[in-house]
């Protein structure tokens, strides 16, 4: 022991950390499931359930078995879900037009899901890349920019179509200019003035989604789609008070931030300059990399999923959308 080194006992942070009692009743925040949204992703017609290769525990699964899961979730207290569709390839075009046919699987599948279960919450994402050929999130034009006015005009077709179904949000996650208004306009005038956006207001240009792309099929076989003319760049943080004025002046419900862990300090910044209710989407590439991690056993899968869902909603999410939701519930991690 050295006795010579005098060190102040006035002022000790670790008395508040002595045990969990007193840990727990200095806590700030909490992670519930009742903050979680948990992404689904649906195939059309009967199947069994296929595991995603990137997002091993994640599965592909058509209606029936997505209706089981449905009502597992709601008895482990996950309220909301976002399904995404698996749109067969011989249905994509490059105008992705079999978005607002009545021949979609989708519709049916949204129906059916509100239907058997009317108390559960269910973000509808609208773009177009599950349905082009070309994997983009909008129309082409000939000199193969993606157009703004006219896949706003498509995805607020495919709005109105969602909504008859019944979901409570659309969730519009193709980044092209004033698409919230638009859409907020043609619901109200067809009269779902109830039904919800959830605006993918914050939207960066991401490689974390490559494992989504996988999973719905959107990965383009001449390789990674660049979405920058479009998706934000992730070097920049002023955008977003562009991006969140218009959403709110347009009409938006909620926001969105994504991806959310390597974006900790956007979701603070709009928290900081909007009221509106923010939510974070914990991306496909972010639950690979902690499952891949897991499966290696250089991590504890259960302790870092908790802390990342922390540090989100620490930053200002109220609402989180995760691939960990269902374990986060059950507790049942890996
Ligand atoms: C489609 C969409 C994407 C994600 C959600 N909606 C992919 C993309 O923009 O390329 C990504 C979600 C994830 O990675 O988990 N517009």
């Amino acid at each position: 022991m050295t006795e010579h080194v005098q060190v102040n006992t006035r002022f000790r942070p670790r008395r508040l950390r002595q045990n969990i009692a007193i840990r727990q009743l200095v806590e700030e925040i909490q992670v519930s499931s009742n903050d979680l949204v948990q992404p689904l992703f649906i195939l059309p017609g009967n199947s069994d359930p296929t595991e995603v290769s990137s997002m091993p525990g994640i599965f592909r699964r058509d209606l029936q078995d997505t209706l089981k899961e449905c009502e597992q979730l709601l008895k482990l207290g996950i309220k909301a879900i976002a399904p995404f569709p698996q749109i067969d390839s011989s249905f994509k075009t490059a105008e992705g037009l079999h978005a607002v046919e009545d021949g979609c699987f989708l519709y049916e599948a949204l129906s059916t899901i509100k239907k058997e279960f009317p108390e559960l919450i269910v973000f509808s994402d609208l773009a177009l890349d599950p349905y082009t050929t070309h994997g983009h999130d909008g129309l082409l034009g000939e000199d193969g920019t993606v157009l703004n006015d006219e896949t706003v005009n498509l995805l607020s077709q495919m709005a109105l179509k969602v909504a008859e179904t019944g979901v409570d949000f659309v969730a519009p996650s193709d980044m092209m200019d004033g698409r919230v208004g638009a859409i907020r306009d043609l619901l109200d005038q067809s009269n779902f003035i109830n039904t919800g956006i959830l605006s993918y207001c914050v939207k960066y240009n991401s490689a974390f989604y490559g494992p989504f792309r996988d999973a719905v099929g959107s990965k383009m076989k001449s390789g990674y789609v660049d979405k920058g003319t479009y998706q934000m760049n992730p070097a920049n943080i002023r955008d977003i008070l562009r991006e969140v004025k218009l959403d709110e002046s347009e009409g938006a419900d909620i926001l969105m931030v994504k991806p959310a862990g390597a974006y900790l300090d956007v979701i603070k910044e709009v928290s900081n300059c909007s009221d509106l209710p923010i939510s974070a989407y914990q991306v496909s590439g972010e639950y690979a990399q902690l499952y891949a991690a897991h499966m290696n056993g250089w991590l504890d899968l259960e302790s870092c999923v908790r802390e990342s869902l922390l540090g989100i909603k620490r930053a200002g999410a109220q609402l989180i959308l995760t691939y960990f939701a269902k374990s986060f519930a059950s507790g049942k991690f890996g």
